[in-house]
């Protein structure tokens, strides 16, 4: 089965051919950063205006790769929720009308179940359940337990800040060029150890994580200008880092879950990786770079499953914005 997917929740617009729900023929990225980096972050209206120009060129570029045309592609997928609704609206109305067009089947991916679907592309055999998800994006922090296909169970998340929206934030704080968390990296790479130690918040009891004290203590930190930026990127990476690795490798041993599927932005982070991998009881699973962050390959990936037990969406059904892991 051949499926076109479509990915606009946030500031890329994406478009991808993904062959049976595991091989993709092609994925391409429209990536917006550089027009929101002068602003410090997203500007919805800008992206969505964005999205509009990109998204008829990226899904001609995206079957242009694949080698192939609408004739061979058996379905399309497009991102439903959560994200910003002008986003989304661009690349799910435009994924409704070619399906509407070519007379195809059309089903609407929520996008954290696209993020962890990126670890369905990853050659070999395939995940194994049940699995531990901890899905660590720009927008979500959240611990999820899968006991199989499209069954999740959401057992700890952030009471604040996102993950990836902490490592935004102390990119800021630290003159860094936005978004903060693969610069961060950088600068802690340099840095290589620090002299001091950021708080960790473990929330005792709890599956749950909080980043904004420890983004007030890396505030402090930088207004007594007694460190240096790679030396508090260094202590802040680290701090994160703990909190993740910890809590999900106790709760992976708690579940006797048989995997760690690790998803979303913020995996792309080497340190969070190589902690995992060490702590963790079980194989831990964590998709190429490329397929963390946001791309629509996991979209197509994710809709695979749901295609092949014959769900469709009805075209006129809406998005949504928020966070929901009932309506996958
Ligand atoms: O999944 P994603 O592309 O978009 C959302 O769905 O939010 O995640 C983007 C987030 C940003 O906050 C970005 O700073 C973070 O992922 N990120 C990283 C790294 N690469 C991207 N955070 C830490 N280390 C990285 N290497
Ligand atoms: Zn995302």
């Amino acid at each position: 089965m051949n499926v076109l997917a479509i990915e606009s929740s946030c500031d890329e617009t994406a478009a991808a051919v993904i062959v049976d729900g595991r091989v993709p023929r092609s994925s391409v990225v429209a990536s917006q950063v550089d027009l929101h980096a002068r602003y410090g972050g997203v500007v919805p209206e800008v992206a969505s205006r964005q999205h509009l120009r990109n998204v008829g060129p990226v899904i001609e570029q995206a079957l242009a790769d694949a080698g192939c045309t609408l004739a061979e592609i058996d379905a399309i997928a497009a991102t439903r929720g959560p994200g910003l609704a002008g986003s989304l609206l661009v690349g799910y109305n435009a994924g409704k009308a070619l399906a509407y067009g070519a007379g195809l089947p059309f089903l609407g991916v929520n996008h954290l179940e696209g993020h962890i679907y990126a670890n369905w592309l990853v050659e070999g055999p395939e995940p194994v359940f049940p699995a531990l998800c901890l899905v660590v994006s720009g927008g979500h922090t959240d611990l999820v337990f899968m006991r199989a296909h499209g069954q999740y169970e959401r057992l700890g998340g952030t009471r604040d800040d996102a993950a990836g929206e902490a490592f935004d934030k102390a990119g800021r704080l630290l003159g860094l060029p936005f978004p903060g968390g693969p610069h961060i990296a950088r600068e802690a790479d340099q840095a290589a150890s620090a002299p001091f130690e950021l708080p960790r918040a473990w929330m005792h009891g709890t599956y749950d994580f909080s980043f904004s004290g420890l983004k007030t203590a890396t505030l402090h930190t930088v207004e007594r200008g007694q460190y240096g930026v790679s030396e508090i990127a260094f202590a802040f990476q680290e701090a994160v880092v703990d909190v993740l690795a910890g809590k999900t490798s106790r709760l992976a041993r708690e579940l006797g879950a048989k995997e760690v599927l690790v998803a979303g932005g913020v995996a792309a982070n080497r340190r969070l990786r190589e902690e995992l991998r060490r702590r963790c009881p079980v194989p831990v699973r964590i998709p190429p770079p490329k397929f963390c962050t946001d791309n629509a390959a996991m979209i197509g990936a994710a809709a695979n499953y749901h295609l092949a037990l014959g769900e469709t969406s009805p075209l006129d059904e809406d998005i949504f914005t928020t966070n929901n892991w009932a309506r996958v």
